[in-house]
């Protein structure tokens, strides 16, 4: 049932209401299509469907099957999915649609696959600000599971051509929405724990904002009972070149990639994720960098970013692109 991908993916405006009639048709018949939402390009597939979560996975070459995000359009289709306790309804009406993706209790019913919960009696649930997205669950009636469109290890894509650059010829079509204003994957917090609601993943949305609504976030690490964000023990990014963290100068043979004004740096190559030092500018601005710069053997230089607001998942995706 499910066609073969086409040796040479299609890039269509996300604007355009013909593309949607066509990704539409392709995920009902279990295709898998990539599209923009606010943080990064997605790989989307119908989540009701094993064979067509097993195209995602095949798409990306992962090795293994990590548990995925089922994609909604409105806060009702996410309470089919899965038990909001209140304090998760409190930040469902707060930031959605938005960066947020809020794990929870499975419903037995759920519309998911056992491959896209990786069999896992929780679910990770995210209703993104993209009206491509929505446009597409509300047609299909059905959540959409979407992990970042990228091959297994490299880094997420924040363009259609960076997500053509990697998976052209194995999906079926990319509808293009631009450069995503975020820029980092969406922030994860988790509500299986008796203890109250955890930090499985620092994202888009800041602590600052969630903790004003939830109070202090307890660390991951506080949830030993439940091994909860699987993914989040692999090196997510492994790039080509070396990564020097913290560095406030590039050495000899180094390209430096900066954050803030600052004196003039010699290097090989150079970026300046914000010049103005904004955070949510460097965050936008993170993945494309870390592509420029990412050539065979070479070595980036990486300012110090305050580990305030979006500097911290900035922080976060750095620290696991340096230790491969
Ligand atoms: O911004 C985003 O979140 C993007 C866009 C496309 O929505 N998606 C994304 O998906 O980053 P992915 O598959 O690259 O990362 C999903 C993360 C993984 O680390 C996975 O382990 C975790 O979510 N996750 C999924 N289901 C989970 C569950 N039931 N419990 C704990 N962690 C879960
Ligand atoms: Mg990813």
């Amino acid at each position: 049932m499910r066609p073969p991908p086409p040796q040479e993916t299609p890039i269509l405006s996300a604007d355009d209401p013909a593309a949607l009639d066509r990704a539409a048709d392709l995920l009902a018949h279990g295709g898998c299509v990539a599209l923009p939402t606010e943080t990064v390009y997605g790989l989307a597939a119908d989540a009701s469907s094993g064979e067509a979560v097993a195209g995602i996975y095949e798409a990306k070459g992962r090795p293994r099957f990590n548990p995925l995000i089922a994609h909604v359009d409105t806060l009702e289709r996410a309470q089919t999915l899965i038990e909001l306790p209140d304090l998760a309804l409190d930040l469902a009406r707060a930031f959605w649609p938005g960066p947020l993706t809020l794990v929870a209790r499975r419903k037995r019913d759920a519309p998911v696959s056992d491959l896209a919960a990786a069999g896992l009696e929780t679910l990770a649930v995210r209703l993104p600000a993209s009206r491509a997205l929505q446009a597409l669950v509300d047609r299909l009636d059905r959540p959409l599971a979407a992990p970042s469109a990228n091959p297994s290890g490299q880094v997420s894509p924040t363009r259609a051509d960076h997500v053509k650059a990697g998976l052209n010829g194995r999906i079926h079509l990319i509808l293009d929405g631009g450069a995503c204003p975020v820029g980092v994957e969406s922030t994860i917090v988790s509500f299986i724990d008796s203890d109250g609601p955890a930090l499985l993943r620092p994202g888009g949305l800041a602590r600052s904002a969630l903790e004003a609504i939830t109070g202090p976030l307890a660390a991951p690490q506080a949830q030993s009972a439940n091994p909860a964000a699987p993914g989040q023990l692999e090196s997510h990014y492994a790039p080509r070149a070396a990564l020097r963290l913290n560095a406030t100068a590039a050495n000899h043979g180094e390209s430096y990639l900066a954050f803030g004004a600052h004196e003039k740096i010699e290097a090989v190559d150079y970026f300046n994720l914000s010049a103005s030092g904004d955070l949510a500018e460097a965050a936008a601005n993170l993945f494309s960098a870390l592509r420029m710069l990412d050539t065979p053997d070479a070595r980036i230089a990486v300012a110090p970013i305050p580990e305030v607001g979006l500097g911290e998942a900035i922080n976060d995706r750095l620290r696991r692109a340096a230790a491969r």
